[in-house]
């Protein structure tokens, strides 16, 4: 008797998490809300607002849910995992509590230094002059952090003072974050490559995931704008799962003994973002959910199954659940909306997303898509899909993922050509 699993999310993620939640043999049904046109292909989806905590609560309970798995970290922070708890439904991630820690940048340094963690060294302030004064104690590059969560826009990166007292003002002053940017963190500035370690966490035990690198600028070269991610790849070279194993010890047991001691325990997924920095590995952030779009090289390495370990993080222990990796390396290239990550176009006709999958080593995850009146496949956000493909080396996938993605379409698409390009192969 497998589980009925309700993925909660609409995004390239949730389509991952679905897609290898469905191929779980402990799960017998998968639903999903609000679900994408990628999703729809493995079960029923249904039209809410994810971050409507009743409207989640309602359906999981009408429709006989055994195992919520909430994506996003909007409905997290909204509470979904407090009421659905409530409902005694079993939830994948963690309470508002937890997911204060990537909610709020000052309570997530604050938890670093309690717990002992390499950062970057930071000032959290409300107060402008306060802010103006600590940026003097900094060195350029300045990093200007809105507290809250921002959609991606909250951090500045200012090369001289006068910017980074601009940054201070757009945020304290001039509100343009709301209530997000009450509070601004100045944090020390970290050099070198981007890491995203995964630990599926119980409360008090984690489990970590197979490391991915992620793409976070919109341009070739790392040019461009921030985004959400434009493609990524695992494994990564010096920084395999045997690689990254004293962070259990070293991040997530301390943190999780934090949270537990201030009695919310973080049951779900912590991210923990790293810089591999020339004096060791020191954190950036932490998130409170699955990277979007690690997942997608991530899971499609996992050879054991999902839905056993998430339902082990939900309600039980994730030390009792066997997990297991596959040798092939997976990469993941982003196809987005002309603009991107600025305005853009949407509606615009998709083509090839079906010859493009006909590979068994290639998943095209749907990330922002939607039918038309029609039923044609069109585009409906800023990172519309997500080309996934498997090999027997990073670049063996990458050509792969390349190959398959060239045979998709639509006006104004937008990629990186030098997703894991010129990866050293171990
Ligand atoms: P975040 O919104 O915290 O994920 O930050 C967005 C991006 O800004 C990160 O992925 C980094 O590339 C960059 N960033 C943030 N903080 C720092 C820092 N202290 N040093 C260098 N880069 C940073
Ligand atoms: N890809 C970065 C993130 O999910 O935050």
């Amino acid at each position: 008797m497998g589980r009925n699993v309700l993925v909660v999310g609409g995004g390239g993620r949730e389509h991952a998490l679905g897609w290898r939640l469905a191929t779980s043999p402990s799960v017998d049904r998968l639903v999903s809300a609000p679900g994408n046109p990628g999703l729809a292909a493995l079960g029923p989806t249904h039209p809410l607002d994810p971050t409507d905590v009743t409207a989640v609560a309602d359906l999981a309970e009408r429709d006989a849910i055994d195992l919520v798995v909430v994506g996003p970290e909007g409905p997290l922070v909204a509470g979904v995992v407090d009421e659905l708890a409530r409902r005694g439904i079993p939830t994948f991630g963690p309470t508002a509590a937890g997911a204060h820690i990537e909610g709020s940048k000052a309570f997530a340094k604050s938890v670093m230094d309690l717990a002992g963690i390499p950062t970057a060294g930071y000032v959290a302030t409300t107060e402008r002059d306060a802010a103006h004064e600590a940026l003097e104690r900094f060195m350029p590059p300045y990093v200007v952090k809105a507290d809250g969560l921002a959609a991606g826009k909250g951090v500045r990166i200012c090369l001289d003072l006068e910017e980074a007292r601009e940054a201070v003002d757009d945020a304290l002053v001039h509100r343009v974050f709301g209530d997000a940017g009450t509070q601004v963190v100045i944090e020390e500035y970290l050099e070198g490559p981007e890491r995203s370690v995964f630990g599926v966490c119980d409360g008090e035990d984690v489990v970590l995931l197979a490391p991915a690198m992620d793409y976070k600028r919109a341009r070739d070269g790392d040019e461009g704008r921030n985004t959400g991610g434009m493609g990524a790849y695992s494994p990564v070279p010096g920084c395999t799962l045997d690689d990254v194993g004293h962070l259990t010890e070293d991040v997530f047991r301390p943190v999780l003994r934090e949270l537990a001691s201030r009695g919310t325990p973080y049951r779900g997924l912590l991210y923990a973002g790293l810089i591999d920095t020339v004096q060791g590995p020191k954190l950036l952030e932490f998130n409170a959910r699955f990277g979007d779009p690690e997942t997608q090289v991530v899971l499609p390495r996992l050879a054991s199954d999902l839905g056993e370990l998430l339902a082990a993080s939900a309600s039980g222990s994730v030390a009792d659940v066997e997990v297991a990796w596959r040798d092939d390396a997976a990469v993941t290239v982003v196809l987005a909306s002309g603009g991107y990550p600025g305005p853009y176009d949407t509606g615009l006709p998709v083509r090839g997303v079906e010859e493009a999958g006909r590979s068994g080593a290639v998943e095209v995850f749907h990330a922002g898509t939607a039918r038309d009146d029609d039923g044609r496949l069109v585009t409906a956000g800023g990172r519309v899909l997500a080309v996934t493909a498997l090999g027997p080396t990073v670049s063996e996938a990458r050509a792969l993922a390349y190959a398959a993605a060239d045979r998709i379409s639509f006006d104004g698409l937008q990629r990186r050509g030098d997703i894991a390009a010129g990866v050293a192969e171990g």
